[in-house]
Formats: C-alpha cells, sequence, structure tokens
C-alpha cells in the first residue's frame, strides 16, 4: 500500500485554504538548480537536461536537494514547461549556456503535425516522479506539480526559443488570431489533461507559470493569458475541485486583480515590483498571496535580504500568504543565503 499523507495539515495547503498562519509557509520558485552543488553533480549523471527531466531515478533526487537541505514547505516538481510542446511533437533541445531551443512553427502544417497523439506516453516519466515524490517526501512537505500558461508556452513555440520582444508570437496573435487562438486552445487541452494527471499521480497543488504575462495590452492579456488559464483551471476543478491552483501570471501590474477575481485560483503569485500594501489591499481578501522577494535580494544577502523579508512579513504575513521569491531562483544565488533566508521567515 502506498504511504499517503494527508494533505489538509501541511501549512502550504492551510494556507491555500484561506488560513493565516503563525508564521508563512516558504518554498522557492526554482528551489532545485544550479546555485545547488549537488544539482549539477545529479546533472552530470544525465545526458542532458531533458534526460534529467525524463529519467525519474534523477529528478525526484534533485526534487529532493532542496528539502534535504532547507526544510521547504513544499516541494515542486522537477521538470519544465517545455516537455509540453516537446510531448505534443515538436522539436526542444537545451544548448549548454544557451537556454532552450525549438524547432519554431513557422505554419499551419507545422501546427498540424502537433497532436496529443502518444502525449501522456511521452510524460509518463513524469507521472512516475511525482508518484515515488509523493512516497518519499517528509509527511509535512506538501508536492506541487506545475506547468506553463499558454501563451508563456506559445511564445516559446513561436519564437524558437526565448524572446526580447515576444515580435514574432505577437504578430501571430495580432495578424492571424484564428490560427493563434488553435495554438492556445491545443495548449488548453494539453495542459489540463497533463495537470490532471499530475494529480492522479500525486501532486497536491498545482502552479500555473505565466511567466510572460506582462507584456500584453489590456484585451489581449485578457484573451491570451486570463481567459485560457480559466479554461485550465475549471478543467482542473470539473476533477478535482478540492485540489488549490496558484497562478502565477508575472508582470500584469494593475490587472492582478482581475486574476484574483475571475481565474479561480486559490493562490496568486506576485511578481517583485507589486506594492505590498497594495496586493494587501485589492488581492488578498480573494485570494492567498505568494511571493514576492526580488531574488537578487537572495544574492545580496544581508541587511538588504533581512529588511526586504521583514517588509513583506509585516504587509502580507497578517492575511493567508505563502512566502516565496518574486521570479525564480538565480544560479548566482549563495547556498547560505538561503538558509538565512528560511531563517528570518521562520522567525
Ligand atoms: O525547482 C523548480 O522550480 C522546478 C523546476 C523548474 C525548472 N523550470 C527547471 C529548470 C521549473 C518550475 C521551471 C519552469 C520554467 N521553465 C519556466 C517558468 C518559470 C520562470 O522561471 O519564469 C520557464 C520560462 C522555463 C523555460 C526554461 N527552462 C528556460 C528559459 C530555461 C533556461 C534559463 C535557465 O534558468 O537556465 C530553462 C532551463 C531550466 N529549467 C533549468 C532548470 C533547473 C536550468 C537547466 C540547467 O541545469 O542547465
Amino acid at each position: 500500500m502506498a504511504k499517503r499523507v494527508k494533505s489538509e495539515n501541511k501549512l502550504l495547503l492551510r494556507a491555500l485554504r484561506g488560513e493565516t498562519l503563525p508564521h508563512p509557509p516558504i518554498w522557492l520558485m526554482r528551489q532545485a538548480g544550479r546555485y545547488l552543488p549537488e544539482y549539477m553533480k545529479t546533472r552530470g549523471q544525465a545526458n542532458g537536461f531533458l534526460d534529467l527531466c525524463y529519467t525519474p531515478d534523477l529528478a525526484v533526487e534533485v526534487t529532493l536537494q532542496p528539502i534535504r537541505r532547507y526544510g521547504f514547505d513544499a516541494s515542486i516538481l522537477f521538470s519544465d514547461i517545455l516537455v509540453v510542446p516537446h510531448a505534443l511533437g515538436q522539436k526542444v533541445w537545451f544548448e549548454e549556456g544557451m537556454g532552450p531551443k525549438l524547432e519554431a512553427l513557422k505554419s499551419e502544417a507545422d501546427l498540424e503535425s502537433l497532436g496529443l497523439d502518444g502525449f501522456h506516453e511521452h510524460l509518463a516519466p513524469v507521472y512516475e516522479t511525482v508518484g515515488r515524490l509523493r512516497q518519499e517526501l517528509p509527511a509535512e512537505t506538501a508536492l506541487i506539480g506545475f506547468a506553463g500558461a499558454p501563451w508563456t508556452v506559445a511564445s516559446y513555440m513561436l519564437e524558437g526559443g526565448s524572446s526580447k520582444d515576444f515580435g514574432t508570437a505577437k504578430t501571430w496573435a495580432y495578424g492571424r488570431p484564428e490560427l493563434f487562438e488553435r495554438v492556445i486552445e491545443l495548449l488548453v487541452d494539453a495542459t489540463s489533461s497533463y495537470l490532471i494527471r499530475q494529480i492522479e499521480a500525486g501532486a497536491e497543488v498545482v502552479q500555473l507559470f505565466d511567466s510572460w504575462a506582462g507584456v500584453w495590452p489590456e484585451k489581449d492579456l485578457r484573451r491570451w493569458c486570463l481567459e485560457p488559464c480559466q479554461k485550465i483551471i475549471a478543467n482542473i476543478k470539473a476533477v478535482y475541485p478540492d485540489i488549490p491552483v496558484i497562478l502565477f501570471p508575472r508582470g500584469v501590474g494593475l490587472a492582478y486583480p482581475d486574476f484574483a477575481r475571475e481565474s479561480g485560483a486559490q493562490g496568486l503569485g506576485l511578481d517583485t515590483t507589486v506594492p505590498l500594501d497594495w496586493a494587501r489591499d485589492h488581492l488578498q481578501s480573494q485570494v492567498t498571496l505568494q511571493g514576492n522577494l526580488d531574488p537578487i535580494k537572495l544574492v545580496a544577502g544581508g541587511d538588504a535580504l533581512e529588511r526586504a523579508v521583514a517588509d513583506i512579513r509585516e504587509a502580507l504575513a497578517g492575511g493567508p500568504f505563502i512566502f516565496n521569491l518574486g521570479h525564480g531562483i538565480v544560479p548566482q544565488t549563495p547556498p547560505e543565503h538561503v538558509e538565512q533566508l528560511m531563517k528570518l521567515v521562520r522567525a
């Protein structure tokens, strides 16, 4: 029989149900990764980054590394948002020091070459990793599954990698909206069933990363970010009404209240630029907030870190709140600063 720890008492789950806790639960976006020497060692045993994601022994190991070191309240599955386009049939690879590369979609025929045939078979190692993590994690640690939001993933599929201005992807959206809509719809379907499978395998919470949401004018933001995320969340809730969803629509500024009110998410990830008192007054009565320490303050450490943690706790920890960064941890972060952060948040 599988050892299954009850979810409801874990601090992360309590915060996501709207409880205010004596000290906030903490985890960090990208908490597994290159700032940890033990990650570099395990990564060296894999045949590249994607192989690391698709090898349960190694993916379980790197997921557990930051938990062993720091005892975070939550563990996030080690994988990448780009396994979804990969599983849909697009070429995806990672070049050393270059970030992700994809064979960019150029035409309707390219889009038609993608599809859900074999999708879950391709992702079976990810589901296996989730199941094994659920067995191996400490009883108090919540397990978070994740995926990229449709727009953020589509941007990589159309740009062929990272981008400065998203010119190619946005030109699709503005110039050929019916075709772009098909890309987004495919990703809504794929991402919904991907997250449902992660939950089936043992994820207790799921987070949707819309890391590049902050590049759209108002109406386009609604159409290409808010509405697709709403659909995914509704699809998940239709099957698993009690599994909380955290949405991270990075950079949406004054549209954050729309995401709080309308997305259906229980948790909302704040990026580094969101003013704390404004977030408390305009968002926290509707959703549990998560964030938003500047990852570079974690690099700097010392007084800057201490003051920032105090400010964030003072503004947000009086309501439902999860301590996190405002974006992912960066590779130059000294591991001992994360130790310092844990002490500050738990003091
Ligand atoms: O610990 C965790 O948070 C879980 C693992 C995780 C990774 N990527 C591992 C990773 C998660 C949640 C992601 C999400 C992800 N991936 C996002 C959304 C979050 C964000 O940061 O905005 C995005 C946009 C991606 C796409 C991606 N993957 C990029 C742009 C890069 C290159 C940049 C970089 O940091 O190197 C990756 C690679 C990647 N994903 C690494 C890791 C640990 C580094 C790969 C390596 O070891 O060389």
